[in-house]
C-alpha cells in the first residue's frame, strides 16, 4: 500500500508518521517539501503531487487551526480547510484512492448537553468550523471513498499544549481563573493516529465503511475540571506549583472574550466508530496521564 501524507509536522500528522509507517511506503509531505508540492494555498500543485505519488491512500493531517486568526483571515482558512481537501478528494477519485480527512466538532453550534451524531444538524459558530465543514460536503460531494473523522481538544505531547500553559501558570502564579462551561474529551493525536492507522487496514477490505465517524476519547470534561487534573497529576508527581487546588477558579466563556465563538458542547457521540470498527476508545484521563508522565519527565 502506498500512503501519502499531508501536514506531516502537525499534532496528528506527526504521530501518523508513526502510526502508518508499518502499512506500507508512506511519503509525508510538509508545506515546505521541496520536491513535491505539499502548500494547500497551491490548488495546482497539490493535485500534480498526487498525480505524481499515485497513492492508495492519501490523509489529509494538513489544516488551518488558528480558530481566532481564522476570523481575520477567511479567504486563506477556506483555501487550506475546504477548497485544498476539495481537491485531494477529486484526486482521490480520480485515482481510485481513498482519502483521510480530520475535521471537529466545530461544525456544531454547541447547544444542549448530547453528544452529537454523525447526523445531527450542522450549524459553524465561526470561520474555522464553516469552512471545516465546507471541506467536508466537498469530500462528499467528489464520490470518493473516504474516512472523515472529526474530532475535538487534540493535543500532543510535542510542541505546546493546553497541559503545559497550566502547568507553567501553575508554578508562576498564585490562582488560574479556567473556563467551566465548555465540555469535550481531551483527544491525543497519538490516539487519532491509532485509530486512523487500524480503520484504513478495515476500510480497504470494505469500502462500504466509507464514511463520516466522530472519533474523540472516552468520557468528558470541562477546561476547568482538565486544567484540575492536570494539576492534581502534577502536584502528586512532586512537582512544586504555586496555585493551591482551590485556587483554580471555574469561569465562563465570556470571562475570556475571543475574536471566533467556541461551542459549549463540544461532546461527540462514538459509538458508530466504535462499533464499525471494533475499538474502543479509552477515557481521555489515560491519554492524558500519560502525555504528563513523557512532559514531566523531560521537565526533571
Ligand atoms: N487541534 C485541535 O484541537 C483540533 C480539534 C478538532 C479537529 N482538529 C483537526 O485535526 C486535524 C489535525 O490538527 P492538528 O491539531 O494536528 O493541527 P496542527 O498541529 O495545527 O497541524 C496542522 C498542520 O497543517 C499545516 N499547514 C498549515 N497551513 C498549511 C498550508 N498552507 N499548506 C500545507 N500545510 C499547512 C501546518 O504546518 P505549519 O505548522 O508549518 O504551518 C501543520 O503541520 C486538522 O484537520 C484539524 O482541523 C484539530
Amino acid at each position: 500500500m502506498k500512503i501519502l501524507l499531508f501536514g506531516k509536522n502537525g499534532q496528528v500528522g506527526w504521530e501518523l508518521q508513526r502510526s502508518l509507517a508499518p502499512l506500507g511506503e508512506l511519503i509525508a509531505l510538509d508545506h515546505d517539501s521541496k520536491e513535491l508540492c505539499a502548500d494547500f494555498t497551491d490548488l495546482g500543485g497539490l493535485a500534480r503531487t498526487v498525480r505524481a505519488v499515485a497513492p492508495d491512500v492519501i490523509v489529509n493531517a494538513a489544516a488551518h487551526t488558528a480558530v481566532d486568526k481564522a476570523e481575520s483571515e477567511q479567504e486563506l482558512v477556506r483555501t487550506i480547510n475546504a477548497l485544498a481537501p476539495g481537491v485531494l478528494a477529486q484526486e482521490a477519485e480520480r485515482a481510485n484512492a481513498w482519502l483521510v480527512h480530520y475535521s471537529t466538532d466545530y461544525v456544531f453550534d454547541g447547544s444542549g448537553d448530547k453528544p452529537w451524531l454523525e447526523t445531527d444538524p450542522v450549524a459553524p459558530l465561526n470561520v474555522y468550523g464553516a469552512t471545516k465543514l465546507e471541506g467536508e460536503q466537498l469530500i462528499l460531494q467528489s464520490g470518493c471513498r473516504h474516512l472523515i473523522f472529526r474530532t475535538s481538544w487534540v493535543y500532543g505531547a510535542r510542541g505546546g499544549n493546553f497541559a503545559k500553559t497550566m502547568l507553567r501558570l501553575a508554578r508562576e502564579r498564585d490562582s488560574l481563573s479556567v473556563i467551566n462551561d465548555q465540555i469535550g474529551a481531551p483527544t491525543g493525536a497519538d490516539l487519532l493516529a491509532d485509530i486512523t492507522a487500524h480503520a484504513i487496514r478495515t476500510a480497504r477490505q470494505r469500502p462500504e465503511l466509507s464514511g463520516l465517524y466522530h472519533l474523540v476519547a472516552g468520557g468528558e470534561i470541562s477546561w476547568h475540571g482538565y486544567a484540575s487534573f492536570v494539576l492534581d497529576f502534577a502536584r502528586r508527581a512532586g512537582v512544586p506549583l504555586k496555585v493551591a487546588s482551590e485556587a483554580i477558579k471555574p469561569v465562563p466563556t465570556s470571562a475570556f472574550p475571543t475574536p471566533a465563538k467556541r461551542p459549549h458542547n463540544s461532546r461527540l457521540d462514538t459509538a458508530k466508530l466504535q462499533h464499525t470498527f471494533d475499538l474502543n476508545l479509552p477515557s481521555w484521563k489515560i491519554g492524558v496521564a500519560r502525555m504528563l508522565s513523557e512532559v514531566l519527565e523531560s521537565v526533571e
